[in-house]
């Protein structure tokens, strides 16, 4: 079904009862698995509804210290507070010595576990990590082409291509200027978002998950999906990190032409909604189908469209804000773990990835909690309960 912002006026939208209610219940499940979860991190995903416990690896342990960072600003109880101090020294070790991070997302690491832990305690071992971290990705600047390269060795031809989940791997690059006061950090952020918008935009205001660039002319070459269904489809998730990667670009830059971007990736995000507001894992699917859920798409997005309204004049900000409380309502009563003996997970019916003729996937997390879900689900309600001062 197509909505519109008026079908989607509705619907209910969160107030801060039901907020309060649902962060008191979320804060609650990550109080029992700081037992599992402090010296460990939770995988990427659960296993029906569990998540195992890993070493500091992949993309996606900042979501859980993130996690902790914003039980322990609702709460204030110190155990939090402790438990995040110990995740930061173990990110400070990983980027020391090069753990796992021959990739981009420096951002999703090190933002939420130690740009946070600096923010909100000082911490000088997060200080030292972030900056360490943006150095890292700074490296993977490709001045030829002017873009961040995501995956693989740099500078690797069959790897010389961006993604668009790489917006929000960009805050740690503006927050490094404005703490270092080297302008060059930003300047890379500024110009991968440039590109990557070139890039990944279609006529249509859907987006490409990933863009190849001509290694020789630097020259934008064609964009194929790792993670959507299609080569030409928009993955849900994809759809969702651009929303909130122009947000927050349009927050560091103070560049108002990131207002039209925005409008036009969040306009086709919300009109491809289906009926109950929970997407699935790629905008070929609608309403009635039976292919899994992203519940995190809907989390991201939320959290990019309470952040952009602050940018936007009143009436466009009142539509923006009235549409991501409705998809945070439909969050919380479709997909808010209240069961701790089901799930030990925040948010459940998410999709990492899935299998397709086009993509290069292997079904994983398939309608099972993922960090980074719990983390943009507790953010949005975060977000909803106070005045939030931002960890990216
Ligand atoms: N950034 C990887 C993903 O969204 O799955």
């Amino acid at each position: 079904m197509a909505q519109t912002f008026e079908s989607i006026m509705k619907y209910p939208a969160v107030d801060e009862e039901l907020a309060r209610k649902a962060m008191e219940g979320a804060v609650g499940v990550v109080r029992e698995d700081l037992g599992k979860f402090t010296k460990k991190f939770p995988s990427s995903n659960s296993f029906d509804g569990f998540y195992e416990a890993t070493e500091n690896v992949e993309w996606t342990t900042g979501f859980w210290t993130g996690v902790i960072w914003l039980a322990y600003e609702y709460t204030r109880d110190e155990a939090f507070k402790e438990a995040a101090g110990i995740q930061v020294d173990s990110f400070l070790e990983r980027i020391k010595n090069k753990i796992d991070v021959n990739h981009h997302d420096m951002g999703f690491l090190f933002s939420l576990s130690c740009v946070a832990a600096y923010k909100l305690t000082g911490s000088e071992k997060g200080k030292e990590a972030a900056l360490l971290a943006a150095d890292h990705l700074a490296e993977r600047y490709r001045e030829k082409g002017k873009f961040l390269q995501a995956w693989g060795n740099v500078g690797e031809a069959s790897e010389y291509r961006l993604i668009i989940d790489c917006l929000l791997n960009l805050p740690i690059l503006y927050w490094a200027s404005e703490t270092t006061g080297e302008k060059r950090y930003a300047q890379m952020a500024a110009n991968h978002i440039r590109t990557a918008m070139k890039c990944v935009l279609r006529e249509d205001d859907s987006t490409y998950h990933t863009y190849f660039i001509d290694m020789e002319t630097g020259e934008p070459a064609y964009g194929v999906t790792h993670q959507g269904n299609r080569n030409n489809s928009a993955w849900a998730r994809g759809q969702a990190w651009g929303i909130y990667g122009i947000a927050l670009s349009c927050h560091y830059l103070k560049d108002e032409s990131y207002i039209d971007l925005f409008v036009r990736v969040t306009d086709f995000f919300i009109r491809h909604l289906p009926e109950d507001l929970i997407p699935y894992w790629d905008f070929d699917f609608d309403t009635g189908s039976a292919e899994p859920r992203d519940s995190s798409a809907a989390a991201i997005a939320v959290c990019g469209m309470l952040e952009m309204v602050k940018y936007l004049d009143k009436a466009r900000a009142a539509k923006y804000r009235d549409a991501a409380y409705r998809i945070l309502y439909a969050l919380i009563k479709e997909c808010a773990n209240t069961d701790t003996e089901k799930s030990d997970g925040l948010l459940l019916h998410g999709t990492y990835a899935r299998d397709s003729r086009e993509n290069t996937c292997t079904n994983r997390g398939v309608d099972e909690c993922n960090t980074w879900g719990d983390y943009f689900y507790m953010e949005a309600l975060t977000r909803v309960l106070s005045d939030w001062k931002m960890y990216w």
